[in-house]
């Protein structure tokens, strides 16, 4: 009997500190490999006094033997991709050796970037606060049947299919009015994708097939989060891949009875980077406090993030939708010595109380928060306080699964496995 494919995911709005457990967890595994998304991403992994942030490679590279594929549903910038491998090659990670990559991945271009600028400049305020990585438009590429893959790199007619989406796009960015000299870009990308091209890259779905035949145990790591997806996220306010578990299948090729653990990360609070709706936004000193002690600015373009109280129908919708089987509670550490922490149990919908994240929440909806004694210092060596426990006993009994793991640092060491049990 094959072996199963584990999936890790964001359970909030992303930033969950999806890297860190990857990272702690990964010499369980064989092999790691991202499924959707790309640079706009930002895994931070921190041990032995460095820290590390990642944006397309997965989250093992830093565990001698783990094998790291980018699966098909990931779109990969080659400037920034190598980027990243030599960042990586001069702290001395052989990540080459390593590091698989699939054929049917798409590629972002530089006018892809530009098109993502222009489109969030032509939507003014209402703009989605994108990463600006380009994410959007290639995304629309792929599913508008025009997109460039990985694998086209190794054909031919390269500068063919390169030049004709290079015109579709300058036509597109001379609607929106939006002038950009890309021929450096253009130049840089091109040098980039040469070497992304003498990488080892596979077809994935096969790789994986006969590594699960073979009992490797591979992990899926998910970027962005639950509430990001593209079909159950706080549309139009979300990325433009399937965050959620079942995009661990489309993204890279295993069929859904091949699905095993479903680890889903959340934050003891929420928070959230760029626009959209946010229920249980702290828009006073509570907020900024969360903000500081959490170091609470984005990984990937140092935005400051949006700060809030844990959203227990947000959690209990992403439990639903990803078939999560065990948690992760991450910066735990974070609400250290706050008295009184709130949750967010249910919501008043026009003076209706419900525990069921509904289809909007933009306009009419109102949080119902518990209030629940705080904690002080927390240690790795000693037992969790008991007011810790109890928030943690609170939350398993909300969603219906046990937290198995609890994160007090963000350093690889600061991290308790527990033996939970389970609330139902
Ligand atoms: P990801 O995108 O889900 O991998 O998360 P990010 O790396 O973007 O953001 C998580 C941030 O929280 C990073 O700066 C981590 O180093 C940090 N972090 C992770 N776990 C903890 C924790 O338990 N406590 C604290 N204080 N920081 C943490
Ligand atoms: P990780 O994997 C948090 C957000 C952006 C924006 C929206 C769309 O580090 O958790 P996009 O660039 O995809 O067009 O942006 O999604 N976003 C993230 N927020 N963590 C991320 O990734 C994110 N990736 C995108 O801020 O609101
Ligand atoms: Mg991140």
């Amino acid at each position: 009997m094959s072996a199963k494919v584990d999936v890790l995911l964001g359970a909030q709005w992303g930033d969950e500190g999806k890297g860190k457990v990857v990272d702690v967890i990964a010499p369980e595994y064989d092999v790691i490999a991202r499924f959707q998304g790309g640079p706009n991403a930002g895994h931070t992994l921190i041990f032995e006094g460095f820290k590390h942030v990642l944006h397309t490679i997965p989250s093992g590279v830093f565990r001698e033997g783990t094998v790291n594929l980018v699966g098909n549903g990931v779109v990969i910038d080659p400037i920034i991709f190598l980027k990243e491998v030599k960042a990586l090659e001069k702290i001395g990670v052989d990540v080459r050796r390593n590091l698989l990559i699939s054929r049917r991945a798409h590629l972002i271009l530089p006018t892809h970037r530009a098109l993502d600028a222009a489109s969030e400049a032509e939507k003014g305020k209402a703009k989605i606060g994108s990463t600006l990585k380009g994410i959007g438009p290639t995304y629309m590429d792929k599913t508008g049947r025009n997109g460039l893959r990985v694998g086209d790199l190794e054909r031919s007619d390269l500068m063919d299919r390169f030049n004709a989406l290079q015109r579709k796009h300058d036509r597109l960015l001379a609607m929106h009015d939006h002038q950009s000299d890309l021929r450096e870009a253009t130049q840089e990308w091109l040098d980039a994708a040469q070497q992304l091209r003498a990488m080892s890259l596979v077809d994935s779905e096969h790789y994986l097939d006969e590594a699960l035949r073979a009992g490797k145990r591979v992990l899926a790591e998910g970027a962005q989060g639950t509430l990001l997806d593209i079909d159950f996220g706080t549309y139009p306010f979300v990325t433009s891949s399937n965050t959620i578990s079942a995009g661990a299948c489309t993204g890279l090729g295993v069929a859904p009875n091949r699905l095993g653990r479903v680890v889903g990360i959340f934050k003891a609070y929420s928070t959230r980077v760029g626009s959209g709706p946010f229920p249980t936004e702290l828009h006073d000193e509570v907020g900024e406090h969360i903000r500081t002690a959490g170091h609470e600015f984005g990984s990937t373009t140092g935005r400051p993030r949006r700060c809030g109280w844990l959203d227990l129908p947000a959690l209990h919708y992403a439990v639903m939708i990803n078939g999560i089987t065990e948690l992760a509670m991450m910066k735990s550490d974070v609400l250290n010595h706050m008295g009184t922490v709130r949750i967010c149990t249910a919501y008043k919908v026009d003076g209706r109380v419900t525990e069921r994240l509904p289809y909007d929440i933009t306009g009419n909806l109102e949080p119902v928060y518990e209030d629940m004694p705080g904690w002080g210092d927390l240690d790795v060596n000693n037992a969790l306080p008991d007011s810790l426990q109890n928030y943690i006993a609170r939350i398993e009994a909300a969603v219906g699964v046990p937290i198995k793991l609890v994160s007090l640092g963000p350093d690889r060491a600061e991290t308790v496995h527990r033996e939970a049990a389970l609330v139902p």
